[in-house]
């Protein structure tokens, strides 16, 4: 045992044979996600952006020098055993998905690995275009009653185990952001869901068929979106029950990952302030589709229920009591993937005086995809951790919480309690930084 393990290591089973991972959507963010995977296997890139494979992980004290890779210290999946299936209406295999989404370079991260890509055709989807009017193909499984649908996915899920002997799963919704729909009677418990299900009742959205299946199929569930899908009193429920990991809601990784950088920055050193502009421009598919006023709604929920959080204007009214906070996203197609996010930040400091923050960032929205949700979702089933993983915070806009807690939505805070909780796993000690110890023995 090492000098300041605690001895009380989880059990968690081995990563052996083959995981498998459903991409719900196989748009940019899949396609970039399933390239870059591919590339790094085969020491054609390295997974930078990826805290599971690049990331170290200080155990001990400070003068121990124990810092292993995570990938090293937990026992996670290897890239090597991933096997992909996806569903997606539109027809295109992965290689096409890749070229039409314009974010990698065709010859080196393409064309590299084109047999794979190619091998990689989606499944016809649970799609309505209710829910998401923006998107008009066919490659679906038609329309069909919502319980019809709930099998058909089901029904996916065991013909890809079967076909890729695949051990384990993970489901990631990285599919278009659906329309905004509030948590109601149908989402209470799971009596009302069934019931709903069966009546095709419209609070019920094909995400929610995919997180019930993945649930019902005890597949871990990720939600790089910010439609619902599991985070409903229902289906939190019902994975806790039945031991599978869900986590959060909407991938954090540009304009709002800078956000919860800059705000506890600004709270630390008490600082005000009074207002936060952020646009965008991007012209991706994922603009066009949030270009609809009823799916931009639910992004802008997602986008903006940050800053109330870290800020905490109840505390400390004269700092953060009136911030004027908007988001926009504008649909602007010369741009691809290639987004361009502005923050103007009004800020005042000592005596009220007034200052102002600008960030320009230009992101390559989909190039932050990386397979850390899915490796550590796995890890997670694997340790027998049920229901809401709160330490994947980290990943999302909207991270779950259980009910009555507000989120942590600080990028440190939520970097501090992912790595806390991979000690706690492997029975580590927690890394307090008290540091004391460095003093009091001296
Ligand atoms: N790019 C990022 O960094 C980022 C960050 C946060 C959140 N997101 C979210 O991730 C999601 C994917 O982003 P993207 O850029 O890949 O978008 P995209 O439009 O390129 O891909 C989404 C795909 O999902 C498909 N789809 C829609 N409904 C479906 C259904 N019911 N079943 C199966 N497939 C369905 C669409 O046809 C499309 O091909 C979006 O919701 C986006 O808001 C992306």
């Amino acid at each position: 045992m090492s000098p300041s393990s605690s001895g009380s290591a989880r059990k968690i089973a081995p990563a052996t044979g083959k995981l498998g991972v459903l991409t719900v959507g196989l748009g940019a963010v899949s396609s970039t996600l399933i390239a870059g995977v591919e590339l790094a296997k085969r020491g054609m890139a390295a997974p930078i952006g990826s805290l599971a494979q690049m990331g170290t992980i200080r155990l001990g004290k400070r003068t121990e020098n124990r810092s292993p890779l995570i990938k090293d210290f937990v026992p996670l999946a290897r890239l090597e055993d991933i096997e992909w299936g996806a569903w997606d209406p539109f027809p295109d295999d992965a290689y096409v998905a890749a070229q039409r989404a314009g974010v990698l370079e065709g010859p080196r991260h393409i064309e590299a690995i084109s047999d794979t890509l190619r091998a990689i055709r989606p499944m016809k989807a649970a799609f309505d275009r209710e829910y998401v009017k923006n998107i008009n193909a066919d490659n679906t499984i038609g329309t069909i009653s919502k319980r019809a649908m709930l099998n058909a996915i089901r029904e996916d899920i065991h013909r890809f185990r079967d076909e890729k002997k695949v051990d384990r799963m993970v489901m990631i919704w990285c599919a278009s952001t659906e329309k905004f729909i509030e948590p109601g009677p149908a989402h209470r418990d799971l009596a009302s869901f069934e019931k709903a299900i069966d009546a095709n009742d419209p609070t019920i959205a094909p995400s929610m068929l995919y997180a019930y299946a993945a649930i019902l199929e005890g597949i871990p569930f990720a939600n790089g979106a910010p439609n619902l899908a599991v985070d409903t009193p229902v289906l939190r429920d019902l994975a806790t029950q039945k031991g599978v990991a869900i986590s959060g809601k909407d991938f954090k990784t540009g304009q709002t990952m800078v956000k919860t950088v800059i705000a506890p920055m600004l709270k630390a050193r008490m600082l005000g302030l009074s207002g936060w502009y952020s646009t965008n421009i991007l012209g991706n598919r994922d603009g066009e589709v949030l270009d609809d006023p009823e799916n931009f709604k639910t992004k802008e929920e997602s986008k903006l229920g940050v800053l109330e959080h870290i800020l905490q204007p109840e505390k400390y009214p004269e700092l953060y009591g009136n911030v004027f906070h908007k988001v926009r996203i504008n649909y602007y197609p010369p741009r691809g993937d290639n987004k361009e996010g502005w923050d103007n930040i009004d800020i005042f400091g000592w005596l009220g005086y007034p200052m102002q923050i600008k960030v320009d960032f230009l992101c390559r929205d989909s190039i932050l995809a990386a397979p850390d949700l899915v490796l550590f979702s796995d890890l997670a089933q694997r340790a027998g951790l049920g229901g809401i993983q709160e330490w994947l915070s980290f990943y999302y806009k909207s991270p779950q919480v259980a009910e009555g807690l507000y989120p942590e939505h600080d990028l440190f805070i939520q970097l501090t309690k992912l790595k806390n909780t991979l000690r706690w796993m492997m029975g580590e000690e927690q890394i307090t930084h008290l540091g004391r110890e460095y003093y009091d023995e001296v």
